[in-house]
This record gives structure tokens, C-alpha cells and sequence, in this order.
């Protein structure tokens, strides 16, 4: 890949690079965005009528020069030579879709701009096409943050984001990073990259990393030190790895927030930085919650749930998502009602151990459902049995709950039937119900065998349908097994059902 090849060659620029138009002006401290005020104030501009082009007409870029002069300007100030050169301006501008006027109200606030030779500047614009950044765009840079075309820096760290990202930087991306930033912070963003790279983000992932952070935030504003302080930070974390697979990780400040954050975590882990790392690795969006969040939320548990802090952290392991969970609207009134059904905090740490999203999903247009089913079915409130029901069917969905129920009516099956069977082996309350119709379909239709069988051993519905049910049932039938019980034919290990022919005889061997 290209960009492998070259992104290891940037150098610390110094300042006075030579492939640099050394005459260019160095930043000017003027805020551009001070234009404004004087669009109403100059109204001594307005004689001359400039025709202006259509912005949205990209295909007016001509990079070379055309002469326009205005030697009506009213500047009497400029001698010859800058009306000539002050033409030429007009006419590059107006390329751009600067209006005479806006030219006019740039020069007020930049006078440096005439002092820069105009075939600079249009090679400035055309290196800023050449990224891909359009007319329009350009226009709106310009206006907004001339030094785009004026400070040096700038061409260096172009020729950067074109050689060595090869313009890969998405467009809004970089038309931010240009229009958010003055010059001084754009300056060393090409060592900054290749930090990043150094401390190991492959350079094949380094453009993605790149669009997806907030590039003012987690580079332009942040000093080198600064950067491979979060990296060296991480690393216990997972490091480089979960910049790669959460760039945005990027743009949280490493003091007021990764610290912090990080640190509440690691402190309810009791110091399993790896186990911590796994948290952050499966739900960075973690880091988004404040340190009084999440202290809260773990207080709730401490003190609602009656868990310690090695049954939280495993919680928060298994469900992280938790913390985006209301204490108010979903935890109390889900784990009161798990109280309500003989749970002790013993019992709740295991459900939720099983079924976490049972915490987080919508009681109106999930959990009601289920519970009117299971309620249909012969549960009753306020029972355990209750509870393990609930945790098997959280992992599916209502319409796969749904049609399950009706595939066992269908079958002939009662809602006492269904609630027998799902008291035995709670997990047909979460089978997909193609498979469940698949394996129905065999037992009657191939094997032969009454579908009441189910009652007693409904355990059937959950073995792998080619490699147990099948495969094992294909080898019996001709040996007169056909008509063993299902339990017999599926529950022994694959050892004993295939007659542990190696060890047995090799022991046998040996005894005689
Ligand atoms: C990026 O960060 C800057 C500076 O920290 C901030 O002003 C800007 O709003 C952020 N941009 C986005 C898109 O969040
Ligand atoms: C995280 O916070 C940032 C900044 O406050 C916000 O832009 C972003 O949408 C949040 N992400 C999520 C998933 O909540």
C-alpha cells in the first residue's frame, strides 16, 4: 500500500521549508470572522458592479491568470503596480465566487493578502481543489479563515493530507480542520499523525481513526506530549486496539474524563485492569457517562440489589449497557418486581448474570407481551417459576415468542402442555421457531414418533438438529434402536453412544 511507504518519511518541519513560497506571510492574528461588520459599512464599494459567477459552477476554476483592473478603485492609496495587482486578486477571488465586494472587505481586514503574489494564492486554491474540496467550499474557507491561503503552514500540512493520506480525509472532515483551526494548530498536525502511527495504529486504519474523531479536538488542540500521554494511558486498557476499533475515544480530555472515568471502574473491579479493559473494549460508550453516573448507578445496586462490588463489576461485565439504563424508570421497578417474586439478592445477581437486557428492555412494547403469554400459558405472578421464564424468553424476540406458541398449539399441544414443558426446560421459550418447526417436523415425520413424546423430554427440541438429532438417529434406526426413548437416543456423552470403542477395548487388552 502507498501509504505505507511514505507516511514514515514526514519530518519536524522546519519552519522555513524549502518547497515552501518562503515570501508567504506568517499567520496574521486577525480573526476573520470580524468581516461581518463591515458588510454594512462600506457602502462606498457599491459603483462598481461586478458581475458575480454562479458559486455552485465548480467547472469555473481557471488556473491561470485573467486580467481584470480596476482603476476606479476608490483606494487612491495603491500605486500602479498594486492596482494591477490588486485586479488580478479580484479576478482570482472571483473565480473562487468572491464578489468585489467581499474581496474588497478581505483586503480591509487582511491587507497582507496584496502583498502575496496573486499566482501564490491560485496555487494555494489549487492545491485546496486538488483535495477535492469543491468551489464552494473553498469560497466559504476563504471567507471565513483567509490564512488558508496565506500561512505557510498550511502548504505543508496539504501536501501531507495529499501524499501521505492520498485525500483521504473525508470532506466534512477536512473542511473543519481547515475552517475550525488557526493556522498555529494546524501546524504540527502531520507529526501528530505520525505519532499516532509510531505508537502503533496501523497505517492502513490510521484514515479511518482519522474520520472519526473530532480532529480540532483529540490533535489540533492537543500538544504531542499530550497525545502519547492518552496513549500510554490506554494501554492497560487495550490500548492501541480499542483507539482502532473506537477512534472517538480520542476526543474525551484525559484528565477530566478518561481518568476519572476509567478509574471508578477499575475501582469496582478491585483493581482488574484487564477485566476493565474488557468493559471498555465491548462498550466504550461507557466513557460517556459522567463519574457521578455510574458511581450512582452502583450505589443503587449496592444498596437496592444488596450486591458487593465483585457482583456489580460482574454485572457491568456481562451488561455494561446497564449504566444507560434509568435507575428510576427500568432498574427499581424491574428488580422490585424480581424481589416480588421470591428472588433474594442471591437469586437476582444470577438472573441478571442470565439475563441482563431483562433490565433494559421496554416493558410496554416487550416485557408486557411476554408476561401476558407466560401469564396465558398457567404462570402466576409472583413466583419463581415466573422469573425463569421471564429470563429465557428476554433473548427473543415477541413475534418469535409468538410464533412458538402458536407452532405448539398447532401441534396439538395445550397452553398446560406448553407450560409443562417450558417448566421442564425453560429454553423452548427461546428456540427460534424454524427450528423448533424443523425438528417437530423429523420427529413425527421421519422418526416416526408421537409428538406427546415432548412432554416427557422437551430437553429434544434444544439439540443441534444435524449433528445429534439426525446424525444419531440415522444410526440407530437400523439397529432395531429406532424405537429407544429420545432422552436414551440424545442425553448419553458422544463417548458412550458410540460404544468408547478405543479405550474399552485398549483397557480390556491390558487386563487380560
Ligand atoms: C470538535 O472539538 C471542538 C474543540 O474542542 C469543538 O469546538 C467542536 O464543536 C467539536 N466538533 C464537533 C463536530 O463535535
Ligand atoms: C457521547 O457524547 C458525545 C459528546 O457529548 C456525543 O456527541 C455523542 O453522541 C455521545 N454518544 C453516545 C452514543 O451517547
Amino acid at each position: 500500500m502507498a501509504l505505507a511507504l511514505t507516511l514514515f518519511s514526514i519530518r519536524p518541519s522546519s519552519s522555513s521549508s524549502s518547497s515552501n513560497p518562503s515570501h508567504f506571510l506568517q499567520p496574521s492574528l486577525r480573526s476573520p470572522s470580524t468581516l461581518s461588520p463591515f458588510l454594512h459599512s462600506q457602502p462606498s464599494f457599491s459603483p462598481l458592479i461586478i458581475s458575480q459567477p454562479q458559486i455552485n459552477d465548480s467547472s469555473l476554476f481557471r488556473f491561470q491568470p485573467s486580467i481584470h483592473t480596476f482603476f476606479h478603485c476608490c483606494c487612491t492609496t495603491y500605486t500602479a503596480n498594486t492596482d494591477v495587482q490588486f485586479g488580478t486578486l479580484v479576478s482570482l477571488f472571483e473565480e473562487i465566487g468572491i464578489s468585489f465586494e467581499e474581496t474588497k472587505l478581505l483586503l480591509l481586514n487582511a491587507p497582507e493578502l496584496t502583498s502575496i503574489p496573486v499566482d501564490s494564492l491560485r496555487a494555494r486554491v489549487h492545491s485546496l481543489h486538488s483535495l477535492g474540496l469543491d468551489r464552494v467550499s473553498i469560497y466559504y474557507l476563504v471567507i471565513k479563515r483567509f490564512t488558508v491561503l496565506t500561512d505557510n503552514e498550511i502548504e505543508h500540512l496539504l501536501s501531507f493530507l495529499r501524499n501521505e493520506l492520498q485525500g483521504q480525509l473525508e470532506q466534512a472532515k477536512l473542511k473543519r480542520l481547515l475552517s475550525d483551526n488557526e493556522p498555529k494548530f494546524l501546524a504540527g498536525f502531520p507529526q501528530k499523525v505520525q505519532l499516532l502511527v509510531e505508537r502503533g495504529i496501523p497505517v492502513d486504519k490510521i484514515v479511518r481513526v482519522l474520520n472519526k474523531v473530532n480532529l480540532s479536538k483529540a490533535l489540533c488542540h492537543r500538544s504531542m506530549d499530550e497525545i502519547d500521554r492518552i496513549i500510554g494511558f490506554l494501554e492497560p486498557f487495550g490500548g492501541i486496539a480499542l483507539i482502532v476499533k473506537y477512534p472517538p475515544i480520542l476526543n474525551y480530555d484525559l484528565d477530566y474524563q478518561l481518568i476519572p472515568r476509567i478509574r471508578v471502574l477499575t475501582e469496582l473491579s478491585g483493581g482488574d485492569e484487564c477485566g476493565t479493559g474488557k468493559v471498555l473494549n465491548r462498550f466504550p460508550i461507557i466513557l460517556n457517562y459522567s463519574v457521578e453516573h455510574i458511581e450512582e448507578h452502583i450505589q443503587f445496586l449496592r444498596s437496592f440489589a444488596d450486591f458487593d462490588d465483585q457482583q456489580i463489576f460482574r454485572i457491568v461485565s456481562v451488561f455494561p449497557a446497564i449504566f444507560t439504563s434509568s435507575r428510576e424508570r427500568k432498574l427499581r421497578p424491574r428488580i422490585h418486581f424480581l424481589k416480588e417474586c421470591g428472588l433474594d439478592s442471591g437469586d437476582i445477581f444470577k438472573f441478571l448474570i442470565k439475563a441482563p437486557v431483562f433490565l433494559s428492555i421496554s416493558f410496554d412494547k416487550n416485557l408486557a407481551y411476554k408476561l401476558v403469554f407466560l401469564l396465558k400459558i398457567g404462570y402466576k405472578y409472583r413466583t419463581k417459576e415466573l422469573t425463569v421464564a421471564i429470563a429465557s424468553s428476554t433473548r427473543i424476540s415477541c413475534e418469535n415468542m409468538q410464533k412458538v406458541m402458536n407452532l405448539f398449539l398447532n401441534y396439538g399441544f395445550s397452553s398446560e402442555d406448553i407450560f409443562a414443558m417450558s417448566k421442564k426446560h425453560p429454553q423452548i421459550l427461546q428456540y427460534n421457531h424454524a427450528s423448533l418447526e424443523k425438528k417437530m417436523k423429523y420427529l413425527i415425520e421421519d422418526m416416526n414418533r408421537d409428538i406427546q413424546e415432548l412432554l416427557d423430554f422437551p430437553a429434544f427440541l434444544g439439540y443441534k438438529f444435524d449433528d445429534r438429532i439426525k446424525h444419531r438417529y440415522e444410526i440407530k434406526k437400523g439397529l432395531r434402536g429406532g424405537q429407544m426413548s429420545l432422552n436414551k437416543l440424545l442425553t448419553v456423552s458422544s463417548e458412550v453412544f458410540t460404544g468408547k470403542p478405543k479405550k474399552a477395548s485398549s483397557v480390556k487388552s491390558e487386563l487380560k
